[in-house]
């Protein structure tokens, strides 16, 4: 009896623990400027996943020419994030990559290219 008590009383504390830590998370991404990388990826599973693939480097079997963009190589990771905001609001002409300003918002953008950045980190070693 008396051993049970004591895990209720752990219990309790385990579950009021991990609730104020959730909160906290919550509160610091809110006050960020940046793009919220967690809804970015919503929207590129939702959109950009079909040609870039899951890992930014080209879904399989895509036949596009010119091919989808490697999103997790060098070559895009090192552009300014106003010059890769433009590729997706404007799009790129004579290229599959449309312009998505007329369905995303400007903040949409901002979201998903947050989460394209997330690609280049250590890429290779993700899953
Ligand atoms: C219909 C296929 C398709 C879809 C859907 C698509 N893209 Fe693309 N994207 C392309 C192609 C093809 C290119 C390569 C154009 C080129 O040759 O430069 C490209 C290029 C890009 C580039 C430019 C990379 C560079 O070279 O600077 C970015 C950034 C990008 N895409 C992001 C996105 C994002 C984010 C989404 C989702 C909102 C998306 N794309 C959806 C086909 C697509």
């Amino acid at each position: 009896m008396r051993v049970f008590g004591v895990g209720l009383v752990l219990l309790a504390g385990i579950i009021s623990v991990g609730f104020s830590g959730g909160v906290g998370v919550e509160n610091l991404s809110a006050s960020t400027k940046e793009g919220d990388s967690v809804s970015g990826r919503e929207i590129y599973v939702n959109i950009c996943i079909r040609c870039h693939g899951i890992n930014g480097k080209g879904e399989q079997g895509i036949k596009l020419v010119p091919p989808p963009a490697d999103l997790s190589s060098s070559a895009v990771q090192g552009r300014l994030d106003g010059t890769l905001f433009r590729r997706i609001h404007e799009g790129k002409p004579n290229t599959a990559m449309g312009a998505w300003k007329h369905a995303l918002s400007d903040d949409e953008i901002w979201d998903v290219l947050a989460y394209v950045r997330t690609l280049g980190v250590g890429s290779e070693g993700q899953p």
